[in-house]
This record gives C-alpha cells, sequence and structure tokens, in this order.
C-alpha cells in the first residue's frame, strides 16, 4: 500500500465515484491552494481517501474503503495531513462530525486513538422537509411586515446600502464576526455554491438590519448557511419574517429539503428553533467539534 497526494485524473476511480459527496468533487479537481488530499492505493486502485482545507484548516473527509478498515489506513493518512499541514505553517486542524451519524463513535475513538482532544458540542443542524413547512400556518402572521420594514432580495441593494452596511460592520460592534454577509457571497469551505434566490436583505428605512444567505447542497437540498438580524429589532420577531419568506420561495422552488446549523453558543437561537420548529423538522443534530493542535501545544490566540 502507498500513500500519494491526491491527482485529479483519480476522480473517476470507482470507490472514489461512490464514497465522495458532490460539492468534494468540484474541491478536488479545481486546482486549489487551499486543499491538501491524499489518497491510500493498492494495487494501483485508490482505497481511502482524505481531504482538507488549510486556510481556516479543516478536516472535510476521510474514508476508508470498509474491506481495509483497522489495518492503520486511516492512521497513516491522518499522519500525512497533520504533517504536511504543519510543513505549511498550519497551527491546527478542526474536525467537525455529527454526532448521531453511523459511524460517529468509531471515528470518536480513532481520533482519540491518534491523539486529539475529546470533542465539543459546535452546532446544532435542522432539518425540514419543505412540505411539512406549509403546515407552519402561523408563520402567515408574518407575512405583514411593520411600516418601513422590507425583505428584499440581497442583489437588489443598492451600492450606497451596502457601504454604509460595511461602515456599520467595520465601526459598530453589533455583527459577529462569524455572520459578516459578504463572506457568504460565494462558494462555501466545502465547495457548494450560492443560492441567490434565498439570499436576501431585512431593510429598515432603507437601513440593512439582517440578512440571509443560501447555499445549494443537491439537486433537492438547500442550507441556509447565515440568517441575522439586528440584536436591538426585535429580533426573532424579524428572524420569523425571514423565515416565512425563505419557506415561501423553498415552496415556490424544486427544492425538498432544507438544512440550517446554529452555533451552540447562540442559546437564544437554538432555544428558538426547538420551540418554534420542533413539529416541522425531519432532522435535528448536534454537530461535535475537535481542534488538534499541530505544534502540540493550544495556542492562546485560539
Ligand atoms: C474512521 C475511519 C477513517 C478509520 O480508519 P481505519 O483505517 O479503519 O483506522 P485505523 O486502522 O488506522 O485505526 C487506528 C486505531 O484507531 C482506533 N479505531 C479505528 N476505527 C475504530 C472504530 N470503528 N471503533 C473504535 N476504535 C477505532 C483503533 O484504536 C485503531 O487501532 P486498532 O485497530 O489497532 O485497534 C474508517 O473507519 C472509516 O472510513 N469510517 C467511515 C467514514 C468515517 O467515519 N469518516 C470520518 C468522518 S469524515
Amino acid at each position: 500500500m502507498t500513500i500519494q497526494f491526491f491527482s485529479p485524473s483519480l476522480i473517476d476511480e470507482p470507490y472514489l465515484a461512490d464514497a465522495i459527496f458532490t460539492p468534494y468533487r468540484s474541491l478536488l479537481t479545481n486546482a486549489n491552494p487551499d486543499v491538501v488530499s491524499f489518497v491510500e492505493t493498492e494495487k494501483r486502485r485508490v482505497i481511502a481517501l482524505i481531504l482538507a482545507l488549510t486556510r481556516e484548516p479543516a478536516l472535510l473527509f476521510l474514508h476508508v474503503t470498509p474491506m481495509h478498515r483497522r489495518k492503520g489506513v486511516g492512521q497513516r493518512l491522518l499522519a500525512a495531513l497533520e504533517a504536511e499541514l504543519a510543513m505549511r505553517s498550519c497551527r491546527y486542524l478542526d474536525v467537525a462530525w455529527a454526532r448521531d451519524r453511523s459511524g460517529g463513535e468509531g471515528f470518536a475513538a480513532f481520533l482519540q486513538e491518534q491523539g486529539w482532544p475529546s470533542p465539543k458540542p459546535h452546532m446544532i443542524l435542522y432539518g425540514a422537509d419543505t412540505q411539512r413547512l406549509v403546515d407552519a400556518s402561523w408563520m402567515q402572521a408574518f407575512d405583514i411586515l411593520p411600516t418601513g420594514h422590507a425583505i428584499v432580495p440581497w442583489s437588489d441593494l443598492k451600492p450606497e446600502q451596502l457601504v454604509k452596511l460595511r461602515q456599520a460592520i467595520r465601526f459598530e460592534s453589533w455583527v459577529p464576526v462569524e455572520l459578516v454577509p459578504f463572506n457568504f457571497l460565494g462558494n462555501r469551505v466545502d465547495g457548494s455554491p450560492p443560492e441567490k434566490k434565498f439570499n436576501l436583505a431585512y431593510v429598515v428605512w432603507g437601513n440593512v438590519v439582517g440578512w440571509n444567505f443560501a447555499h445549494r447542497v443537491d439537486a433537492q437540498t438547500v442550507r441556509v448557511s447565515c440568517t441575522f438580524v439586528h440584536p436591538s429589532l426585535q429580533q426573532q420577531l424579524c428572524m420569523l419574517a425571514l423565515w416565512r419568506e425563505i419557506f415561501n420561495r423553498l415552496t415556490a422552488s424544486d427544492y425538498r429539503h432544507i438544512h440550517w446549523v446554529v452555533s451552540v453558543e447562540r442559546e437564544s437561537m437554538v432555544n428558538l428553533n426547538d420551540k418554534s420548529m420542533l413539529p416541522y423538522l425531519s432532522m435535528r443534530s448536534e454537530i461535535l467539534r475537535s481542534r488538534k493542535f499541530l505544534s502540540g501545544k493550544p495556542d492562546v490566540n485560539q
């Protein structure tokens, strides 16, 4: 068995065709200096793959064909990746996975064996089917917005509104760094492209005070990547009005499923989702995260 860097000519290997999540295929095939990937081969056939990003260092994918498991393949690939990232001056590597997904416990045990710290709750991943959201009739109450309020496509914002928003983000402190809207306009780290019909702005008397951005997971599934409303603005009601608009657009689209995540640190948002959306959910899953410092010592700035 040998380990080598992934090469795009391998993408049609039968094992990879089945194993890889669609958006990762484009990450692997577009020459992208932010991506690091190794494969393990046996008799010239790929039997395992590891994929990570370097800018915000994250392990996205590690998979070993079932018949080659528990032979040290995963361990070798992870060690090769960690060495490569350390060489590229990455100080740490993150990995996140759903607690309840099949194989989650085995993966946690595997990481522990490789010296990774115990995982901690990071996000809640919610999922709902379009069909069920139609039943959320109480949301109709949010169809009529207060005077001066409007929800508009992000692409309709005027340059002066965007300039004012950029200034507010820079000089005021109401936008958390991880929810800055301009960071959601392009592809996400996993390669999923923006789904512009769900990119919306919440505007009050012409000022942008909230937004929603979404990305396409596959032909049937869209993921809301960021929803935010200014904390001083009866946040929950404006938030529900944004959701109502998204659900209206969802039922008019070909998407059958919608996913969204909420950081466990945003406790009020988790409570709002758990309280208001519970009857419509098809999925509620806790995402765990572990971070390994590649230098061996926790960095005080992280
Ligand atoms: C998790 C996974 C990558 C491990 O790869 P692997 O090649 O089987 O792992 P290794 O042989 O290198 O395991 C090294 C050690 O980790 C631990 N380990 C690995 N898999 C384990 C499991 N399922 N349960 C408990 N411990 C496990 C063991 O201590 C093992 O040593 P041992 O076999 O001598 O006891 C592999 O099982 C896999 O592809 N799973 C499905 C996909 C997945 O869960 N990916 C991770 C999320 S992206």
